[in-house]
């Protein structure tokens, strides 16, 4: 089968290609010395060196900027995301070198290549999923970098990056889902939330959305979600007993967790028999070790994916970026970008996603 016919296939089975088929890194020549634009020896960056709460983000302006190592390319961010796991690498929950910069991902341009980083020039708009995105310039893998399409602003890039290419292997590959499922999504309003509504709603799934406050859960049901419920309120509070209502007492085919500690009891009852759950993060805290005699009555299957085992390989980066920049390019995905935060505003950016007080992303201007 050719490459065209074997994507149209995948497509069509939501799925990716199978992994030998060609990229187009490896089909360019390597080169072999480092290539760059005029770049300052140091840079404004936002530097962690021990773990803890907000306060330990120190925004440094002499941190000295990276030199791309072999396959590596430097590029000047223009905007970084800013993603819930920053919160976890900052605090210890999940372990990480220090000192480190923060920051899983930006969108910017290339001002160095480094050896044997191919397919990219200096000056490619480019946007990256590596880490050390709380900074003017990072040093990234040309293997997570991809060129970002004329007509694809670096701001909606950010906005769906990380958070729309999870959204998009986890509802293809963790749970295909289906037309006309019942599918219940924590935190809806979230940088990641918003994305995965929409999402769910152009395949044609029944979408039940929680979402704190009256404000966010509008944004919500402007998203076309079907239910929507406030489960800070009063009348939320039951939100299971909702659930089980809406769905003819049956349950949901599948629920998208990504609160954690507060909401996983919830969504082992919200499940439907012979339903999925997808932990996927800890925004609450994290779930404590499930006993496994708890999913066997309805005979759940329970999934906990990370994105970075979804596009581990060049074939599988490629196939979300470019189903990502397709529904942004056709306007199809709509991007909420909560506000933009100065780099010296890092501990606020923290404080605010910790608070519960964003809807959609936040972002960084570095
Ligand atoms: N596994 C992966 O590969 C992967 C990739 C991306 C994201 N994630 C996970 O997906 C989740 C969303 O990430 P995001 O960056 O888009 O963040 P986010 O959803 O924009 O922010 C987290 C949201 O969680 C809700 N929440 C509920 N209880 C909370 C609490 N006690 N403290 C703080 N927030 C609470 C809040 O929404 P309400 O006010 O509406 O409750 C809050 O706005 C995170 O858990 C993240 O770790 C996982």
């Amino acid at each position: 089968m050719s490459l065209p016919t074997l994507r149209l296939a995948a497509l069509r089975n939501h799925l990716p290609p199978p992994l030998a088929a060609t990229t187009s890194l490896s089909s360019l020549s390597p080169f072999t010395s480092i290539r760059r634009m005029s770049v300052p020896t140091t840079m404004k960056a936002v530097l962690v060196e021990r773990t803890g709460g907000p306060e330990v983000l120190q925004f440094k302006t002499d941190q000295p900027v990276p030199t791309p190592q072999e396959g590596q390319l430097l590029v000047r961010n223009n905007i970084s995301g800013v993603n819930f796991i920053d919160t976890y690498f900052r605090t210890g929950l999940y372990a990480s070198p220090k000192p480190e910069v923060l920051g899983r991902e930006g969108a910017g341009i290339i001002a160095a290549v480094g050896p044997n980083a191919s397919g990219f020039q200096v000056g490619d708009r480019v946007a990256w999923l590596a880490t050390g995105g709380y900074a003017e310039y990072t040093a990234v893998p040309a293997a997570k970098t991809v060129k970002i399409p004329d007509g694809v602003s670096d701001e909606d890039v950010m906005a769906s990056f990380l958070s729309g290419m999870t959204v998009l292997s986890f509802v293809k590959e963790t749970y295909a889902v289906q037309k006309g499922d019942w599918v219940l999504v924590h935190a809806a309003a979230g940088g990641a939330g918003f994305l995965m509504t929409q999402i769910l709603k152009s395949i044609g799934a029944k979408v039940i959305g929680t979402a704190g406050g009256a404000e966010k859960c509008a944004l919500v049901k402007s998203l076309g979600a079907d239910v929507v419920i406030d489960y800070r309120s009063e009348e939320g509070k039951d939100w299971v007993k909702q659930v089980k209502e809406v769905t003819g007492g049956r349950g949901v085919d599948v629920v998208y967790d990504s609160v954690g500690k507060d909401t996983w009891e919830g969504s082992l009852e919200a499940v439907k028999r012979k339903g999925t759950i997808v932990w996927f993060g800890n925004a609450s805290g994290p779930v404590p070790p499930l006993p496994l005699p708890k999913i066997s009555p309805k005979c759940v299957k329970v999934a906990r994916p990370t994105l970075f085992g979804y596009i581990e390989t060049r074939e599988e980066f490629e196939y979300y970026t470019n189903e990502l920049f397709s529904r942004l390019k056709s306007g199809e995905l709509k991007t909420k970008i909560h506000k933009i935060y100065p780099l010296e505003d890092i501990v606020q950016v923290h404080k605010d996603l910790e608070g519960r007080k964003t809807m959609g992303k936040p972002l960084l201007k570095p």
